[in-house]
């Protein structure tokens, strides 16, 4: 396993893909060549104390040492960081987290991503061997909230579903994955969700009546990013306590922990 390092890196690019919802483009060479697909970076928006903590954000698509985030404004974190312009100093602390572990089989990769959770799979897509066959699925609650251009999801075969009809299957995203499932007939298959908590319910209650193999990136809120503060205990399904998504996570097995939107954001 790799080791987090901090670094100082340099924003090289912004950009406003829809509202509310921005992609930077940060050059951050010793974070960027540790990096798989699954990790994420401890972001300090600024030098005084407001916000004091980090914001996790997960590492999205890595070229010549950049590293892409791509995040959606939640809270004051969120907004200061989408105030960065090009030369701007970022404090990074990465890459954190355990990778998405990819099955040495023939199995079909079924992705299912809501919003930003699309990020830390876009990282995905890239790393894994071309001839691996994978389904890209992104549900938006419409066009007007994409977190990736048309032409970057045309380009990588994504499959839209939005909620209003708006772009691709009109639906929500696990109406889309049960189909791609049963279009895949008897093949193998292994789901891998980020997204929402209402989404990755609905996946792993799918994923358990068709008995195919799933695991999800949680996304949830953090303190210290390193196993210190309890805050991002989530329920074992075991029922013998907590598992950290910082130290244990942010991947794990749908089976390991309760996956319902009353604990998830
Ligand atoms: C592994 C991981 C990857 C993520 N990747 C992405 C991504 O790629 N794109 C994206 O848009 N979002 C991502 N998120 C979610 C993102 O981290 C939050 O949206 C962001 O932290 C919100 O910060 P804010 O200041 O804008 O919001 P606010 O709601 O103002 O800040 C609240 C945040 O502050 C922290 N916090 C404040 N006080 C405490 C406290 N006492 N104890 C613990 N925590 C506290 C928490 O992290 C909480 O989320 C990811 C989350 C995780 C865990
Ligand atoms: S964020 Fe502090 S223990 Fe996970």
């Amino acid at each position: 396993m790799n080791r987090p390092v901090a670094e100082i890196g340099q924003v090289t690019a912004t950009k406003q893909i829809s509202s509310g919802l921005w992609d930077i483009e940060v050059y951050s060479p010793k974070i960027a060549v540790q990096t798989r697909a699954g990790q994420f970076a401890h972001v300090r928006i600024n030098d005084s104390f407001n916000p004091f903590l980090r914001r996790p954000l997960s590492i999205g698509p890595i070229q010549d040492g950049k590293l892409r985030l791509i995040f959606a404004i939640r809270g004051e974190g969120t907004r200061l960081l989408s105030q960065k312009k090009p030369g701007d100093a970022i404090d990074l602390i990465g890459p954190l987290g355990g990778v998405f572990e990819i099955p040495d089989d023939d199995s079909a990769l079924v992705f299912l991503t809501g919003g930003i959770g699309v990020v830390p799979l876009l990282l995905l897509d890239d790393q894994l061997p071309k001839r691996r066959e994978r389904v890209f699925i992104l549900g938006v609650r419409s066009v007007d909230s994409i977190p990736v251009t048309l032409d970057e999801a045309e380009k990588r075969h994504i499959r839209w579903s939005s909620d209003d009809g708006s772009v691709g299957f009109h639906g929500n995203s696990v109406q889309l994955l049960e189909n791609v499932l049963n279009g895949l007939g008897s093949r193998k298959a292994r789901v891998i969700g980020c997204g929402p908590g209402k989404m990755l319910a609905g996946m792993k209650r799918l994923c358990q009546e068709m008995k195919i193999p799933a695991s999800a990136s949680l996304e949830v809120p953090m303190g210290c990013g390193v196993g210190a503060c309890q805050s991002c205990a989530v329920p074992r399904t075991d029922g013998k306590g907590y598992l950290l998504v910082c130290k244990d996570g942010p991947i794990f097995d749908c089976n390991d922990v309760v996956i319902e939107p009353e604990v998830l954001p």
